[in-house]
């Protein structure tokens, strides 16, 4: 048996699966506060209640995490953190991120933009952790002064199942040493270029030292996508197991989807969850100066190129709040208005947007008129807005090249009898929607499989072949109208 983890913003899951089949065996999950800053200790403890409901893992053989991406979790010498975890969401260093792009371009912004694009594969927002380490330098400097250690959500928590962790916390106490991480989560940092000494991939201090003003400080070291970084420690994991149990490099949240799918080049995952991602594999990422794609690392040896943006599941919900309705009903309200919803749109950005990059914007219902000022057209418009803000986000990739074969759509929201009917008039393609699952958790699982496989085959070894099953495909219906009168409401805000 092998289990995968994933430590999300809101909540952690766990899935424990046949090491060979991929058959689910078991699962269970807690939720725990979310926000835009946390105490990393709620993520262990969500990780223990997930793993007390799902049977113990006492009889697992490989564990694997996938976590939410760049989350800025920095440590003191005795392996506390220092303050809350800074989390993806978190717009704070938006300025921080404006500084770094500039100096980078020697005072010209757009030339920065290309460098950091051509140095990491991103250009800056306030997501990723090198922003949010600047704003910690200029915002906190005691407790800048005191980081010893940086790590990412996914690598702090495969460090605590290792056993390490604060005295009179953990069993085997600080070792900062012991930290690690994987290509995945380390591309988006901002300080690691994955693609650095032919494909091997490296930190970049120069850009650590750039942000927080000094390099001494200890980041997880990567490793392969098939090797095992640790042992758990029994009292976590691998109890009943000889040998124990051995910890995957675990990947960012994104990266892990995609290997649950089993993405390949020409497939385009799109989730529709706390975040709105648009991604797709690459066997190279495309250095995107413009800033709409991030050219990260998946979890295999690929690029994951990538748009996200902030207001995607939260938008459904902000409907359902200002309608009253619950699920079923805002879909059912939503597919009684006709496609453009008469000329009402919604430009969704409540919580500022990050693909655009308004980390400042607010959101726009815009076309107001008689006629249109009815519960269906409201339900429908919102839900029109935000795909439509994840349209933007296929296009930036087109205008990339990226080849696009097949589309999936995932998340809890790519569920709703309207997102469905809707999405195929916004996008204009076939969409494909997998059986639901917990992609996350699914690929860490697929890749504890892996490690242990490696372990006793040689890292050669090919990732198991555990397949996703496409419950329905969408035919397109393209609805030119909705994008039309988006995009000028767009770019008048
Ligand atoms: C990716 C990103 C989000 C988080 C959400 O760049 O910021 O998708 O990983 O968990």
């Amino acid at each position: 048996l092998v289990a995968g983890v994933d430590t999300s913003t809101q909540s952690c899951k766990i899935v424990v699966r046949d090491a060979d089949t991929g058959a689910l065996v078991r699962s269970g999950s807690a939720k725990h506060p979310d926000g835009t800053e946390i105490d990393p200790r709620h993520w262990w403890d969500a990780f223990q209640e997930a793993a007390e409901k799902a049977g113990g893992l006492a009889d697992v053989a490989a564990v694997a995490v996938g976590g939410q991406q760049h989350g800025m979790v920095a440590l003191d010498a005795e392996g506390r953190v220092i303050r809350p975890a800074l989390l993806w969401n978190d717009t704070r260093s938006a300025e921080a991120a404006e500084q770094l792009i500039t100096e980078l371009g020697d005072g010209d912004r757009e030339a920065g933009a290309q460098a950091w694009a051509d140095a990491v594969g991103s250009v800056l927002v306030a997501s990723l952790t090198v922003t949010k380490l600047r704003w910690l330098r200029d915002a906190e400097p005691e407790n800048a002064a005191r980081v010893a250690a940086v790590a990412l959500p996914h690598d702090w928590l495969s460090w605590r199942i290792a056993g390490y962790g604060p005295e009179g916390e953990s069993p085997l106490g600080p070792q900062l040493d012991k930290l690690f991480t994987d290509k995945s989560d380390a591309s988006g940092t901002g300080y690691y270029d994955a693609e650095a000494d032919g494909g091997a991939g490296a930190y970049r201090p120069d850009l650590l030292r750039m942000a927080l003003g000094r390099d001494d400080v200890v980041l997880p070291r990567v490793v392969a996508p098939s090797e095992a970084g640790a042992t758990a420690h029994p009292s976590v994991a691998g109890a009943d197991v000889e040998g124990g149990a051995l910890v995957g490099p675990g990947a960012g949240d994104n990266a892990g989807a995609s290997l649950g799918l089993g993405m390949e080049p020409g497939d385009i995952a799109i989730s529709i969850g706390t975040s709105g991602v648009v991604s797709a594999v690459a066997p190279k990422r495309t250095a995107d100066g413009s800033g709409a794609i991030n050219g990260f690392a998946d979890a295999t040896g690929n690029a994951l190129m990538l748009a996200v943006t902030l207001n995607a599941a939260r938008v459904l919900d902000a409907a359902r709040s200002v309608l009253g309705a619950d699920f079923d009903e805002l879909a059912s309200l939503a597919l009684a208005a006709p496609a453009g919803s008469d000329g009402l749109v919604l430009v969704p950005y409540l919580e500022g947007e990050r693909t655009p990059n308004r980390p400042d914007a607010t959101g726009t219902l815009h076309g107001l008129r008689l006629k249109n000022q009815t519960r269906e057209h409201i339900a429908r418009a919102y839900i029109e807005g935000m795909l439509c803000g994840l349209a933007d986000g296929l296009d930036a990739l087109r205008a990339l090249d990226v080849p696009i074969e097949r589309v999936m759509l995932i998340g809890g929201a790519a569920q709703s009898p309207a997102v469905q009917q809707i999405a195929p008039q916004i996008f204009g393609l076939p969409i494909s929607i997998p059986e639901p699952g917990e992609y996350v958790a699914d690929g860490a699982a697929r890749q504890a499989a892996w490690v242990l496989a490696a372990a006793t085959a040689g890292s050669d070894v090919d990732a198991p072949q555990w397949s996703t099953t496409i419950a329905k495909v969408l035919e397109p219906d393209p609805q030119p109208v909705i994008r039309e009168q988006y995009a000028a409401v767009r770019d008048l805000v």
